[in-house]
């Protein structure tokens, strides 16, 4: 999207993977892993991981690295419209086919996938991720490092709170807790993964 409709002259990407040093995709260069940026210090950064926990850790480290957030550029799809009261916070990323309604509040770091719906009063704190084709009711709110799936629906005034994951495909009618995971429809909580401590 970026490149297609010359949002910003991008210089290349960084990646932490030792493998991807130099390498080229898409026509850009791998720069390097993250310490980079401090040769690059007029260059603005979007971060682009698909999970808000990873981008989270992601702007953690350039922050750790002095990178102020008004380094953190913003990409919104041309095809979008942002209606006067709407807001898109800074370093989120909207791709095409997106429609806000009315009184619609994107955080910082949040990501909207193609052709996602947000209606009136839809809230998504910082780095929400709502995947493609999920249909979010009015006033719904998606916590802080929430993820919805693909081709979900949340009802009207429900709230998928913080680090929850609402599975692809899912009708969520109920809230669901922090760190969940809920799927079907209707959703239902899934029990939660064991670890080895347990
Ligand atoms: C919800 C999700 C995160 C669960 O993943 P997981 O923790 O690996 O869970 P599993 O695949 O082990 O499935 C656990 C159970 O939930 C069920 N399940 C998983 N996802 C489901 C979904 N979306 N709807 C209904 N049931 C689902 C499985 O069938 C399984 O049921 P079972 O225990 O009766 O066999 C995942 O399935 C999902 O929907 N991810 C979102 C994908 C997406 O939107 N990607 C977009 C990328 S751009």
């Amino acid at each position: 999207m970026v490149h297609a409709h010359a949002l910003y002259d991008v210089i290349g990407f960084i990646d932490d993977s030792p493998a991807l040093a130099n390498q080229t995709i898409d026509g850009v260069r791998v720069l390097g892993s993250s310490e980079i940026i401090t040769t690059y210090t007029e260059a603005q950064i979007l971060v682009c991981a698909g999970r808000g926990a990873v981008r989270e850790r992601i702007v953690t480290r350039f922050e750790l690295l002095d990178v102020s957030p008004a380094r953190f550029a913003t990409a919104v799809h041309p095809s979008v419209e942002i209606p006067d009261g709407c807001h898109v916070g800074a370093g989120s990323i909207v791709l095409g086919g997106v429609v806000m309604t009315t009184a619609v509040t994107l955080g910082r770091h949040v990501v909207v996938m193609p052709n996602v719906t947000l209606t009136h009063d839809c809230r998504l704190q910082d780095y929400a991720t709502v995947c493609a084709g999920v249909t979010l009711g009015g006033k719904v709110e998606i916590g802080h490092a929430a993820y919805v799936g693909m081709n979900a629906s949340v009802r009207e005034g429900v709230t998928v709170r913080s680090n929850a994951t609402l599975g692809m495909g899912s009708v969520l009618l109920t809230d669901a807790g922090p760190h969940e995971t809920w799927v079907g429809a209707p959703a239902r909580p899934l029990p939660p993964k064991k670890t080895i401590e347990q």
